[in-house]
């Protein structure tokens, strides 16, 4: 069976095609590389020991996508591409839905011109907006703070009536809780452009000593040390999700909604502590004012993802500590060579 991914040259998307193949799936990648450089194609074949078909394109381009279509047969369609800044999205809100809905639509468009029923989507847990409570399960409210995370809650709807209105397409929106790691050989990891938003790639080019400290967004959160609790899992474990996703969707119609997550929250500090146990590494930091659109607490309740897919993630925090350092001191600029 052959498998489209969208944005397949980003982080997790570089990780799910691994696990793919591993799993004995062909993988065609389209990215256009607006967030992702060449050279993850080079480690992909290093990895997998094949030549990883990629098309440089825009999936928000119809006509390059029919093209796509027209010289391959895809069996399913993993949609990762988009822009997924928060704050980003915050300063540049038409940026976002223009992209990130233009792209659901043209693939959605070009699949059943092509006949392709398969499709599985890159949502976040960002869509539960503040949580009423935790742990955070598929049924519960949504509604979000801020564009990028309205994003992923109007393709989920899109996606829901499309599946409703065509009784073959088969829909799995998977939320994403916090993904962390990188895969263990340290040739694939996490590269964000400019100074990192996210919390993990912030400390590792804090131990590389590309930035002089750790600023932790507020020690006042109503939480067991004071700063913000998330779910954090290992990309590789992610990744394995979507090979299951892929596996339920050929089975099933209609939509259905799966959060990725370990089940287990942990603040700010305690990956500070674990990261600085793992990798015998000290990571300064000092304790700034919260930011703007965090939340306190957010963790999944990953019961529905074990009893239907078959998937619950593997892997320590310790392991995803490692492996975020060993890509990282392995690879101090990035794949920028
Ligand atoms: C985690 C915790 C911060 C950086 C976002 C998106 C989500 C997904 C993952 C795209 C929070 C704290 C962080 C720093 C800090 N993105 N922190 N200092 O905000 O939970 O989720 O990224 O798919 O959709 O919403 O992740 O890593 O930014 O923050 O103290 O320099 O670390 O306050 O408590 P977040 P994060």
């Amino acid at each position: 069976m052959k498998i489209l991914l969208t944005g397949g040259a980003g982080f997790i998307g570089s990780h799910t095609c691994i696990e793919l193949v591993e799993a004995g799936y062909d993988v065609v990648i389209a990215d256009d590389l607006s967030n992702s450089k060449p050279a993850v194609l080079e480690r992909l074949k290093e990895l997998t020991g094949k030549e990883i078909t990629f098309y440089n394109v825009d999936v928000a381009n119809s006509k390059k996508v029919d093209e796509m279509f027209s010289k391959d047969r895809f069996d399913a369609v993993i949609h990762f591409a988009g822009f997924k800044a928060v704050g980003e999205s915050v300063a540049k809100p038409l940026m976002y839905y223009r992209n990130n809905l233009d792209t659901t639509l043209t693939l959605l468009e070009i699949m059943a011109k092509y006949n392709v029923n398969n499709f599985v989507f890159s949502s976040s847990a960002t869509v539960y907006g503040i949580p009423e409570r935790v742990p955070l399960v598929e049924g519960m409210k949504t509604g979000c703070t801020n564009p990028y995370g309205w994003t992923k809650l109007m393709i989920e709807q899109i996606l829901t009536d499309a599946a409703t209105a065509n009784k073959d397409l088969s829909v799995v929106l998977l939320r994403y809780f916090n993904p962390i790691g990188a895969h263990p050989s340290g040739r694939i990891g996490e590269d964000p452009a400019g100074i990192p938003n996210n919390l993990l790639p912030y400390i590792t080019q804090v131990a590389i000593g590309k930035l002089p400290q750790l600023g932790i967004f507020g020690d006042d959160y109503p939480t067991h040390d004071g700063t913000g609790v998330r779910d954090y899992i290992h990309v590789v474990d992610l990744a394995k999700g979507h090979v299951k996703a892929i596996e339920y969707a050929c089975k099933n119609k209609g939509t259905e909604i799966f959060n990725l997550g370990t089940g287990t929250g942990y603040s700010v500090l305690d990956i500070v502590k674990a990261f600085e146990s793992a990798n015998n590494i000290k990571i300064p930091y000092v304790v700034k004012a919260r930011r703007d659109g965090d939340i306190a607490e957010c963790y999944a309740d990953p019961v529905k993802a074990k009893e239907q897919l078959g998937w619950q993630a593997e892997k320590t925090l310790e392991e995803m500590c490692r492996d975020s350092w060993r890509w990282q001191s392995n690879n101090p600029k990035g794949y920028e060579e």
